[in-house]
């Protein structure tokens, strides 16, 4: 018996699959359903009792032996399949491509522009260069006032301090009332930048969204109800929304915006901070000076304004909790959101 074992062991050790017929016979012989060491093990009860420890350990030997050839050579084999194909047929069709995926940041902001503009609003864009009028001044901001220490400025030019990195999307709405005439209401989308230290709470540069409607009548509760429809529409028809009063320089009044937290569905969980309400956005009426600094009559028309940041919204929708996910470009987090395409 165990020179009948030693003998199929040389033979393992000496064996080379040529082809893949010859790995097929191999496995059919030591792997397969009826392999040889069923006919061993069937004649294991003729073994001596002081030997049949041995005995049983070689037979084992035999099927990790032979698996571990086999997949040896099926690798190979596969690899000089694949290196043949490649080198011999160039007309062949390519391997398929993996497909990429579409950015969170970019999923949630297609989102939030397709639930507007079926209340009307269109898009418009403004430049992340800024200058102080735009980014600060028409947006009521005093000159040295502190509130302009609110949002941590990237000066492009130190000696001609007025050019920065836009530190909002609030810019944009600057720019489209001073060219366009009421009714507006439109939504600028774009990356907003602050000199912030990178942590998974904060980053240097991120996403906002601006909202602007201003026509004649503008009233609170119409902010109030456009908010609120926003919030069904992107977190389920069960949010709940909460105004609590804030300030913004340009705004008169100001409020932000939470939504109760999906998670828990306003019950408290860590999340929500066991609040129930998580804050998404900053909005409010804007302010006469805002109108009329853009040629705007504030005793004709009158207007709300809200922005939230994209990133926040994407983390509350995907349960993502690290700011600098979005920007390390890690494919392992990237291809998550295929499904949602
Ligand atoms: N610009 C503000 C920020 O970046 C967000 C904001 C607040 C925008 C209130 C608005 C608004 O339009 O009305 O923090």
């Amino acid at each position: 018996m165990k020179e009948k074992i030693n003998t199929f062991l040389s033979e393992i050790d000496a064996f080379e699959a040529q082809n893949k017929e010859s790995l097929e016979a191999f496995r059919i012989k030591f792997l397969g359903s009826k392999n040889i060491t069923k006919d061993l093990f069937n004649d294991f009860k003729n073994v001596p009792n002081e030997q049949k420890k041995e005995v049983g350990q070689l037979i084992n030997e035999i099927k990790e032996k032979a698996q571990e050839k086999f997949d040896f050579f099926q690798s190979k084999l596969n690899d000089t399949i694949v290196e043949a194909e490649t080198k011999s047929d160039l007309t062949r069709t390519a391997f398929p491509e993996r497909l990429g995926s579409r950015h969170p940041i970019s999923l949630v902001r297609k989102e939030i522009i397709e639930i507007f503009s079926r209340i009307g609003f269109t898009v418009s864009e403004g430049p992340e260069i800024e200058d102080d009028w735009h980014n600060f001044s028409a947006l009521n901001f005093p000159p040295e006032h502190p509130a302009r220490d609110m949002q941590d400025t990237f000066f492009v030019d130190s000696e001609q301090g007025e050019i920065a990195l836009r530190t909002h999307t609030s810019s944009v709405q600057v720019r489209v009332m001073e060219n366009a005439k009421p009714p507006i209401r439109t939504l600028s989308p774009g990356r907003v930048y602050r000199n912030e230290a990178i942590s998974a709470r904060a980053h240097c540069f991120f996403h906002q969204i601006e909202g602007l409607y201003i026509d004649e009548n503008v009233s609170f509760a119409d902010l109030k109800q456009t908010l609120m429809y926003f919030a069904k529409e992107m977190f389920g028809e069960k949010t709940q929304i909460r105004l609590r009063p804030s300030y913004f320089p340009f705004t008169e009044p100001s409020a932000e915006m939470d939504v109760s937290c999906s998670v828990c569905e306003g019950k408290g969980c860590n999340v929500c901070k066991y609040t129930g309400f998580l804050e998404i956005m900053g909005c409010g009426m804007v302010d006469p000076n805002v109108l009329e600094n853009c040629g705007i009559d504030s005793k004709k028309y009158s207007g709300f304004a809200f922005g939230m940041g994209i990133e926040r919204i994407a983390m509350l929708k995907f349960k993502i909790n690290d700011l600098r996910l979005y920007s390390e470009g890690d494919v392992r987090f990237l291809s998550q959101f295929k499904s949602v395409l």
